[in-house]
């Protein structure tokens, strides 16, 4: 991965050389500017952050601030002061500074202020990045996924992609079956062969079957012309069979008879017609279930199940929630017009955290609800939803409980459950109830913890410390 470039901006030699010097050896990329023009100029190389001194004699730090953030409003600032301007530190957090760090600032301070500040632009990093066209190092054929569950799922397109085996897609409700489902079509040898789909359960079934089969001209009445079904329509290329499970069992019947013979008449013809097709199917039930309950025939399960692709929820991949906001912000800010780049940290929290019943169709929505919402550039707690922000006041607790046992008390003490009113968790509570069921989810595993909250883990240990849960096993 590429080094983070840091700019550090300061008239006093002494102080920038100290800075520059900590950042470079905690694996930055520094550079150095001892007036603020200097670096307004230099922008363009797109530092991750700027650490910016408040005094300076040509420009003082809020005036380049402010063009900073004019300029480009996703590049993290933190103002570096001397103790007697605390008062102008907190105008420079108004005028959407990061953080500021106070003079001579120790190595460990300014590191994690630097490291909590690179956290909270990483999903306005990823948006970046998507614009600069780079999208292909995030998505699969318009699968956006990082995490190594859908990874697996690109692989396993890829082994069938060429072939002509018949591929099962299971997965919940809104997991991103149709995509792989095209994905399996479009990356493959030719696309320029047609891709077919038939919604099984969108048609009564005499429907069904003439939209399948296509009819001969007088096959019943109303049938006035012939009409070619979806099966030759697909000749060559992909038939796609979505909500497979919900195909009536006489059409089963003709299915299958069609996958064993590669033939087939038209309703109320006698011509047999051949086709070529390679067919992919998908629900979000258990096909296997349906073939024990007698609902699905067992031997046009075997004929459609050759491979099996299962799309995890998103519940199980919840690395890609934040990559997959960066994406919806950005697909959906032309759409309506609106420039929001960023998601609080507290709503990211529970963006991270919600179960997702609806998967990435829910999430989807929620983002394009929140967008609507949103009076700045920013999605806030209150923006979202207000079934998920009290969904993950209960989780939250339920965690708590279950993670008390043999822990330190927190700090707060009795005061913290009663003075929690619906709605106000603290931003602090908030950090230590996502520290804790990003734990508890994942084992107590801090690397994976961490991964989670899309934190480091130098930054997770850190922030465990604060909230006196170092000791804490559940
Ligand atoms: N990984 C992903 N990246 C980007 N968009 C996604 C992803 N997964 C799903 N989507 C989007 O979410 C929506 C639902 O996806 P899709 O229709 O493929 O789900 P499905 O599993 O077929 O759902 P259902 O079972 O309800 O038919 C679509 O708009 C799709 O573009
Ligand atoms: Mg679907």
């Amino acid at each position: 991965m590429a080094k983070t470039l840091i700019f550090v901006v300061d008239d006093e030699t002494e102080s920038r050389l100290l800075l520059a010097y900590h950042l470079e050896k905690s694996g930055y990329e520094v550079e150095q500017f001892s007036n603020g023009p200097d670096c307004l100029k230099a922008l363009d190389r797109k530092p991750g952050i700027v650490c910016l001194d408040m005094q300076m004699p040509k420009m003082d730090g809020l005036e380049v601030l402010k063009r900073i953030k004019k300029k480009d409003p996703q590049t993290g600032v933190i103002m570096v002061t001397s103790n007697n301007v605390v008062d102008t530190a907190v105008q420079a957090l108004k005028l959407g500074a990061a953080d500021y760090i106070i003079k001579p600032a120790d190595r460990e301070k300014l590191l994690t202020t630097v490291e909590d500040a690179l956290d909270s632009t990483r999903v306005v990093g990823q948006i970046r990045n998507m614009e600069k066209g780079m999208k292909d190092d995030f998505a699969y054929k318009n699968i956006v996924g990082e995490s190594q569950v859908i990874k697996d799922v690109f692989t396993q397109i890829e082994r069938v992609k060429d072939s002509n085996v018949n591929v099962y897609i299971n997965g919940e409700s809104g997991t991103g079956k149709e995509l792989v489902a095209r994905a399996i079509h479009f990356s493959g040898l030719d696309d320029n062969r047609p891709f077919i789909d038939i919604n099984c359960s969108a048609l009564a079934e005499g429907l069904l079957e003439t939209e399948m089969f296509g009819h001969e001209k007088g096959a019943f009445t109303g049938a006035i012309g012939t009409h070619r079904g979806k099966l030759e329509l697909a000749d060559g290329g992909t038939l796609f069979f979505d909500e497979i499970a919900d195909m009536s069992l006489k059409l089963q019947v003709k299915l299958l008879r069609f996958l064993e013979e590669k033939s087939f008449e038209r309703v109320g013809g006698t011509k047999k017609i051949k086709v070529n097709v390679r067919v992919v199917s998908a629900t979000n039930k258990d096909l296997q279930k349906e073939v024990e309950k007698g609902n699905f025939r067992e031997d046009l399960y075997y004929r459609l199940v050759v491979f099996t692709i299962h799309v995890p929820p998103l519940r199980e991949r919840r690395n890609d929630i934040p990559l997959l906001c960066a994406y919806l912000l950005n697909k959906f800010k032309d759409e309506l017009n609106k420039e929001i780049n960023h998601i609080s940290p507290e709503a990211m929290d529970i963006l991270n955290h919600y179960r997702w019943p609806g998967n990435v169709r829910q999430l989807q929505n929620v983002i394009l609800q929140s967008m609507l919402m949103a009076q700045t550039d920013t999605i806030e707690v209150e923006n979202l939803p207000q079934e998920m922000r009290k969904a993950r006041e209960s989780t939250a607790s339920a965690v708590e409980e279950s993670a008390s046992p043999g822990k330190e008390r927190m700090v707060e003490g009795e005061g913290a459950n009663s003075q929690s009113a619906p709605n106000s968790i603290s931003l602090d509570e908030g950090e230590k109830q996502a520290l804790l069921s990003a734990l508890k989810m994942t084992n107590w595993n801090i690397s994976e913890a961490s991964n989670l909250l899309r934190i480091s883990r130098t930054t997770f240990y850190r922030k465990l410390k604060k909230h006196g849960l170092s000791q804490t096993r559940g």
